[in-house]
């Protein structure tokens, strides 16, 4: 019998080959949000990989949302042209289905690369720009305060959510998942870390999920009916006082009736002061419990190493799916790992056939 984790999986019109997924990462290698022959390379191979689906980097909806200068974005039409010929040239050579991840950056935005200084702000003098959030707390000691969006700039921030989204189906992306996760603007609305805002946005978990499902709305209204849109949630700030799994599961809930197809289950990202317990597979339990709660296909993420333990996780119900990010950078033939350790196939270019399940991958096993 086939392994769960090389079992195809359908989301609305799309079927997955497999449930193996390569994790968004940024890759802080475009042009003013412009797509460069660096996101050939780096996708082109994971087109060839064997992994069923490739969700492709955070995707910013405006220019002031870019985390980085060297973010990837979708907000011009300059951006439009520099994506064609991304998923054009992975669409050619791969068999791997390609997702979009649509994000806002909020007040983690206009930071430097992190290979120059890892989760710093840029200064004035580096072209640092103005960020918004829901409200005016700074993300962190030495970070600028966030403009908190108004309601003309909740509505252009919307708006640009789903204008994005049309031009990730005109590009012919796959799937989309909408970033609501690791401290970014939607998330920011989620937590009380970061939204003490007095209107309707801000106060009671109903009012603080109102801006991200409203978000999430205009963008499925946006995305073609046949295609999947998922969302990645931290399912806990892990800081006393935040964003709880208890909270997670109820936005879940509220997903699941707006015609959500499946969840990332992931975690922090609001705070400095977050503690992670991190292992091997540290988030499958929230995983378990987002997807007992909401009912919908879940996404596992974080530390997943080894296949056969991937696989018995999915087997037990702890998630449907599996994104591997690091593992991936390190090992870009992870899914033949996995064919060759459970006995089963993936699919592999005939070109490297050779290479296949061969006495050096049966090596990387032992
Ligand atoms: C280089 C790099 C870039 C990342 N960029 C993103 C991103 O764009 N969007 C996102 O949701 N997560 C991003 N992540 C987080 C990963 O998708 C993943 O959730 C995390 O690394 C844990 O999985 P792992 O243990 O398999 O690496 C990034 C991680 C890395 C290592």
């Amino acid at each position: 019998m086939t392994a769960e984790l090389l079992q195809p999986i359908r989301l609305r019109g799309l079927e997955i080959p497999n449930r193996i997924v390569v994790s968004p990462m940024c890759q802080y290698s475009a042009v003013d949000g412009s797509a460069t022959d660096w996101h050939l390379v780096h996708l082109g191979q994971f087109a060839i990989s064997g992994a069923g689906l490739v969700i492709m980097e955070a995707t910013h909806v405006e220019r002031r949302g870019r985390i980085t200068q060297g973010c990837l974005g979708l907000y011009s039409d300059e951006n439009e042209a520099a994506l064609r010929r991304v998923a054009a040239f992975f669409r050619q050579h791969g068999s791997a289905r390609l997702g979009l991840q649509l994000s806002h950056s909020g007040r983690k935005g206009s930071a430097h690369l992190p290979w120059e200084q890892r989760g710093k702000p840029l200064a004035p003098e580096d072209g640092a720009w103005e960020t918004v959030s829901a409200s005016t707390i700074a993300h962190d000691a030495g970070w600028p305060a966030p403009r908190a969006l108004d309601s003309r700039g909740l509505e252009e921030v919307r708006q640009a959510h789903a204008d994005s989204a049309r031009r990730a189906a005109r590009l012919g992306f796959d799937l989309v998942e909408l970033h609501i996760a690791h401290g970014y603007l939607l998330h920011g609305f989620l937590s009380p870390l970061s939204n003490d805002r007095g209107d309707e946005y801000g106060g009671s978990l109903e009012n603080r999920m109102r801006y991200p499902l409203e978000v999430f709305d205009a963008v499925r209204a946006a995305w073609p009916d046949e295609r999947p849109l998922g969302v990645r949630l931290s399912a806990t700030d892990w800081v006393d006082g935040g964003w709880t799994l208890q909270d997670t599961c109820a936005f879940a809930r509220e997903l699941t009736e707006r015609g959500c197809d499946y969840l990332t289950v992931s975690s922090g990202g609001s705070s400095a002061k977050q503690q992670i317990p991190l292992g091997e597979g540290h988030q499958l339990p929230l995983a378990r419990a987002v997807r007992e709660a909401s009912g919908l296909p879940v996404m596992g993420v974080g530390m997943l190493f080894d296949p056969v333990r991937v696989d018995e996780a999915i087997a037990r119900g702890d998630c449907d799916f599996a994104a591997i990010a690091r593992g991936m950078l390190s090992d870009p033939h992870w899914a033949w790992r996995a064919a060759a350790a459970l006995d089963g196939e993936v699919s592999h270019p005939p070109q490297y056939v050779r290479g296949y399940k061969s006495a050096w991958l049966r090596g990387l096993r032992s």
